[in-house]
């Protein structure tokens, strides 16, 4: 890592540590702003954060480990989450699912495509359950799916991603 992007890196991890004084109390809000600024919680990121605050690498990857909403992998740009709640479930939400996978070449352990572009989250209830089955792409809602739409969906955006990049 050159050094240029290393002190940009770390930039944003000093900015919330001096927002909470280097308070060791309040970890869970740090790592939860230092989750908001990288998408995840890096494991030099935690390391540093541990130093700073006088506390074990342990307690920091403790904390970090102990809540479900903290993520300790990169997420892609596309973080599609498929609900499997109980009306999605029925109306056959592991197709989108086994679609997904197949397209991005994921599977239960392996979450995000190597491009990094898409994640794929398999939720509960997404509280849209009349759009059942739904499935929703960043904070894009997407009812009435299905395998077919879905496998359009994923071809659209990487579609737009060449025209972007
Ligand atoms: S069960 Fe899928 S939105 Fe409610």
């Amino acid at each position: 890592m050159s050094q240029k992007v290393f002190a940009t890196k770390f930039e944003n991890v000093c900015a919330v540590l001096e927002k909470y004084g280097n308070d060791p109390h309040r970890l869970v809000a740090i790592l939860q702003e230092i989750q908001d600024a990288y998408s995840y919680l890096p494991e030099d990121i935690m390391a540093y954060v541990a130093t700073a605050l006088r506390v074990t690498p342990g307690a920091v990857y403790g904390v970090a480990t102990f809540y479900s909403h903290f993520t300790l992998q990169p997420k892609g740009k596309y973080v599609i989450r498929v609900c499997d709640g109980t009306a999605c479930h029925v109306k056959k939400a592991s197709e989108i699912i086994s679609v997904i996978e197949k397209e991005l070449g994921l599977n239960e352990k392996k979450k995000t495509s190597d491009d990094l572009l898409f994640t794929l989250e398999i939720v509960a209830c997404l509280g849209a359950c009349g759009l059942a089955p739904v499935v929703m792409v960043n904070e894009e809602v997407h009812g009435s799916m299905n395998a077919e739409k879905t496998a359009e969906l994923i071809k659209k955006l990487r579609e737009e991603e060449g025209r972007n990049g």
